[in-house]
């Protein structure tokens, strides 16, 4: 039990009228430390709601997230938000800026206004390249994310995720819109943070094939409900039955 990591208890969100319901609707799952999940289900089903939810940017109106044991409130974000990463659906970097300045970005939440302003420390710079290497994009640290493929801004974002050092890491459809090789790297990427760092990865799909390559545990949303929640074996067969 102390290994929970996240536990969403009855989490219910706000009522949504054009959906006629909540958007999540009575979730209830636990993850450990150290596990893989793959999140699945159709356009709507409130998997990204779901994520935005568990690092409090989506604010529960019954139930509750609860982080390492601590509930997820106003109080407890700052330090919630450091010991999660996120890769927003389609990256959320900024364009204008090179692949390394973006990796820096992921520091401006625990620095002043101030700080900022005097420029980032050496010891960012040095962890950012760090990272940036890691993922095999260290002579395009300078570049424009504009020029760069979806697969290296796809890495630039999990660098940039990485950089306060999270103990578990959301992704939002991370291979969304990506080619075969790319996608091949971004869930290598994943795989070894988790196997050799043994971090908590929690990541949306849309391939039943590559979340049984990866994944370990499949939780299937539907309409804002769990509706699946268990092994990645039989995917297919699992996904057909429970979304029909
Ligand atoms: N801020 C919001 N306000 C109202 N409805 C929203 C908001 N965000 C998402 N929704 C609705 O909630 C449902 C779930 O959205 P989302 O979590 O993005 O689904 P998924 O990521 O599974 O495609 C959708 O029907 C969407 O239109
Ligand atoms: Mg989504």
């Amino acid at each position: 039990m102390n290994d929970c990591v996240i536990e969403c208890c009855n989490l219910e969100t706000a009522y949504a009228a054009p959906l006629n319901r909540p958007i999540l609707n009575g979730i209830n799952c636990q993850i450990q430390q150290g596990e893989f999940v793959v999140l699945l289900g159709l356009n709507g089903a409130g998997k990204s709601t779901l994520l935005r939810s568990l690092v409090g940017l989506v604010p529960p109106v019954n139930g509750e997230v609860r982080i390492n044991g601590v509930a997820v409130t106003p109080q407890t974000l700052p330090q919630i938000r450091r010991d999660i990463g996120m890769l927003f659906q389609g990256g959320g970097l900024i364009r204008q800026l090179s692949a390394i300045e973006n990796v820096l970005c992921g520091r401006l939440g625990t620095r002043t206004t101030w700080q900022t302003l005097c420029g980032f420390p050496q010891r960012d710079h040095s962890l950012a390249i760090e990272l940036l290497t890691q993922f095999g994009l260290k002579e395009l640290a300078e570049q424009k994310i504009s020029q760069l493929s979806g697969g290296q801004q796809q890495r630039v974002a999990i660098a940039r995720a990485l950089i306060q050092s999270p103990q578990i890491l959301l992704a939002d459809e991370p291979i969304t819109g990506l080619d075969i090789i790319a996608s091949q790297q971004v869930m290598q990427t994943l795989s070894q943070l988790h196997t050799q760092q043994g971090m908590t990865i929690v990541t949306v799909l849309h391939d039943l094939a590559i979340a049984a390559k990866y994944a370990q545990r499949a939780i299937v949303l539907d309409a804002g409900r769990v509706v699946y929640d268990g092994v990645c074996d039989h995917l297919q067969a699992q996904f057909s039955t429970v979304l029909k």
